[in-house]
């Protein structure tokens, strides 16, 4: 459900509400919602990279931003919980300033935030850079608050390479090597973004795919957890956050973005929504496809009628 003040998110939270999204600053949350009560924080601030919602294009405002936000963030967190902050590059005049390195200084001043990885996100599209190489990460970082955090390895493990690989000397040969549940997915991961062809895209400017919301929820927030996403946009995160049976909070300053949001937690309830699975291997194309390979010249002027 949409909301319009901070006291009907305090009901919606105390009533068991699965998917509530405020309209308005998260700012407003902060003061209203009770300390230690957020299982996981995951979001994508803006980057204020000039975007419609960006209120300018500096770098200094981000910082400013973040050194107000992060500590009430994690003020809400419960200890032993999780925040996950995905950032990209502040581009400027082809000047790169990777985010995470400010996101990295603020959070980790913060008592009790300690960093557990820095998780690179890669994908195949995007700007095509002409005097550097084109951007084609971004990176999450992941907090615990404490040490004594919540972390499910299972929940996020994906296929071996080798899954029959077997001991071959040792008290242990002949028995299987690698967890046959799967591997630890590692810090690298390649998922694609979503850009104009991609099954879950809306009018949002700038969405992250599900899938990359599902792996961080199902590893680091408890089945039926309250998620957070203080910059929520289209409501990826409370889309993985309901696939996986979480509860979702979230919070835009744009109506039209928190209307999106809704709309697609309605179309899940009515299994109409589309999702790219996590599991869902990254397209390659075929070497033998037409468009994989350059024109024979011979061909596409004999095949002009
Ligand atoms: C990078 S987008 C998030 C996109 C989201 N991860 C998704 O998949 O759709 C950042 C969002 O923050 C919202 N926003 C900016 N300032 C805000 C604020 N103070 N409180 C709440 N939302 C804000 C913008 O409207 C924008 O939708």
């Amino acid at each position: 459900m949409i909301c319009y003040s901070t006291n009907d998110v305090r009901s919606a939270l105390e009533s068991g509400e699965t998917f509530i999204i405020y309209n308005g600053d998260c700012r407003h949350l902060f003061e209203s919602t009770s300390p230690e009560s957020i299982d996981f924080t995951l979001t994508s601030p803006p980057y204020f990279m000039g975007k419609a919602y960006d209120r300018s294009y500096r770098l200094n405002d981000f910082i400013a931003d973040h050194q107000e936000i992060a500590p009430e963030v994690a003020k809400l967190t419960k200890t032993g919980g999780n925040i996950a902050w995905q950032v990209g590059h502040h581009v400027k005049n082809g000047v790169d300033v990777p985010l995470d390195f400010p996101t990295y200084q603020t959070f980790s001043n913060i008592d009790n935030l300690i960093l557990r990885n820095r998780i690179i996100w890669t994908f195949g599209h995007g700007v095509h850079a002409t005097k550097r190489f084109s951007g084609r990460h971004e990176a999450i970082l992941w907090f615990s608050k404490g040490d004594n955090y919540y972390f499910d390895l299972d929940a996020a493990r994906v296929p071996q390479k080798y899954r029959g690989k077997t001991f071959y000397k040792g008290p242990k040969k002949g028995q299987l090597s690698s967890n046959p549940n799967g591997k630890n997915p590692g810090d690298v991961w390649d998922i694609p973004n979503v850009k104009a062809n991609h099954v879950e895209k809306t009018a949002h400017p700038c969405q992250f795919p599900v899938a990359l919301a599902q792996r961080l929820i199902r590893a680091l927030s408890p089945p039926g957890g309250v998620v957070f996403d203080p910059f929520a946009g289209s409501g990826s995160t409370g889309i993985a956050a309901a696939l996986d049976g979480r509860r979702f909070l979230g919070a835009d300053v744009n109506e039209e973005y928190c209307k999106i949001a809704q709309n697609r937690y309605e179309m899940l309830l009515d299994q109409k929504l589309q999702v790219r699975p996590l599991d869902k291997p990254v397209y390659e194309p075929n070497p033998r496809s037409k468009v994989a390979r350059l024109p024979d010249p011979q061909t596409e002027v004999e095949s002009i009628p």
